[in-house]
């Protein structure tokens, strides 16, 4: 998100919508002037703004998003079920999308050529999907052509992943996957090769192989973009069964083995559950791991009096203790915890958005470029259709 300068210091930090960072996911910045959050009238003009619209929009709202944005979705979801969405609302002329960047890229893909998807602030990435850039994918990839592993490699990419590397997993017979359908997707990708190649998200991809399919740690080796022949022996690239890539969610990185035990010595009732981003030895150390549709639905079925601890993003945890007052919910880490770029999309954006559209003018559009765009299909289409 920053830049050094010759001088060795930092410059060009880009401060919210400001600036432009060609360089990660979410590439440029917001421009525009947005509504004050002070400005009491904003939630009557998105109600004005949305009704003015009609069936012309769909708000999809992911489940990380802020109350004040939630209430003007349409759909909410986890990123698989907002995909679905997309891909079958064929009538809504806008998909004003309030999740990140790598979520409208997909809806982009997924929606037909007359519809528009739009991303309330441009700035709202990903820092995960920023850690796998379409050239360092490359240069794997040309060191698994040197060991003759591709034909037997298949490549799945988490949802959570720039377009282009969509377009890299179509091109090589691999298939996109979500947190909800991680274990599908690698046990339709063994079925066609010997090796999976998981990125970005190595926790996502360690939990599903040793937890789901009953692999061994040793079966997985990190190929860190960052290191030469990613930091492994060639003998390792060729033995292993699962090859993650580094990378990582940094809000679900943060939850511990530590405060589970705090909670279990404090609450011996409590109930652990953790999105699947959480480390191995976190999810390995909670009750119940899944998507956050999964978490919400777990909460919504638990009985009257029951008392939980989830480790997922804070404004989904929030919303879930005030949904469900019969039920205990607290949020597993003694810190506040917001995904800071799910937070970028508030009020004021949304507001923004709807009112330029019922003034004809199309903001913050995010298109794919064409071949990224049908060899990333591929790929969402692969998982869409997954038994
Ligand atoms: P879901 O697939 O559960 O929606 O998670 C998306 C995400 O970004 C989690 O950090
Ligand atoms: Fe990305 Fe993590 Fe935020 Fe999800 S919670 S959008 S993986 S930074």
């Amino acid at each position: 998100m920053t830049s050094a300068d010759s001088s060795g210091t930092l410059s060009n930090l880009l401060l919210l919508g400001r600036g432009s960072d060609a360089g990660s996911e979410r590439g440029v910045s917001c421009e525009g002037d947005l509504p004050t959050p002070a400005d009491p009238e904003l939630r009557e003009r998105a109600r004005a703004a949305k009704a003015t619209l009609g069936s012309r929009v769909m708000i999809l709202g992911h489940h990380y998003q802020r109350n004040e944005v939630i209430e003007f979705a349409d759909i909410t979801g986890d990123s698989f079920k907002l995909a679905q969405a997309a891909a079958s609302h064929p009538e809504a002329e806008y998909v004003v999308f309030c999740g990140v960047h790598f979520m409208a890229e997909s809806a982009d893909i997924l929606v037909g050529d007359h519809q528009k998807v739009i991303l309330p602030d441009l700035a709202a990435g990903c820092s995960m999907a920023d850690m796998a850039s379409a050239s360092q994918v490359d240069t794997a990839w040309r060191k698994f052509e040197e060991l003759s592993i591709t034909s037997s490699t298949i490549p799945i990419t988490y949802m959570n992943s720039t377009a282009a590397i969509k377009a890299f997993t179509g091109k090589n017979g691999g298939t996109v996957c979500t947190s909800s359908n991680a274990e599908r997707a690698m046990r339709w990708a063994f079925e066609r090769g010997e090796r999976v190649f998981f990125l970005p998200d190595q926790h996502l991809g360690r939990n599903t192989a040793l937890l789901k399919l009953g692999l061994k740690a040793s079966d997985c080796v990190i190929w860190n973009p960052w290191k030469k022949n990613g930091g492994l022996t060639d003998e390792e690239i060729v033995s292993a069964k699962v090859i993650l890539w580094r990378g990582h969610c940094s809000v679900h990185g943060r939850f511990s083995v530590d405060t589970i035990t705090d909670f279990r010595a404090r609450l011996p009732e409590v109930k652990i559950l953790v999105h699947p981003e959480c480390k191995n030895e976190v999810v390995s150390a909670a009750d119940l791991v899944g998507s956050t549709e999964f978490i919400i639905k777990t909460i919504e079925e638990a009985p009257s009096g029951s008392v939980w601890a989830v480790g997922t993003e804070l404004n989904l945890v929030k919303r879930l203790a005030e949904t469900f007052p019969d039920k205990t919910v607290h949020f597993l880490d003694k810190t506040v915890c917001y995904c800071s770029t799910m937070n970028r999309i508030d009020l004021p954006h949304l507001v923004y958005t709807l009112e330029s559209l019922v003034a004809g003018r199309v903001i913050n559009q995010i298109t794919v470029e064409a071949e990224a765009a049908k060899q990333a299909k591929v790929a969402l289409e692969r998982m869409l259709a997954l038994p």
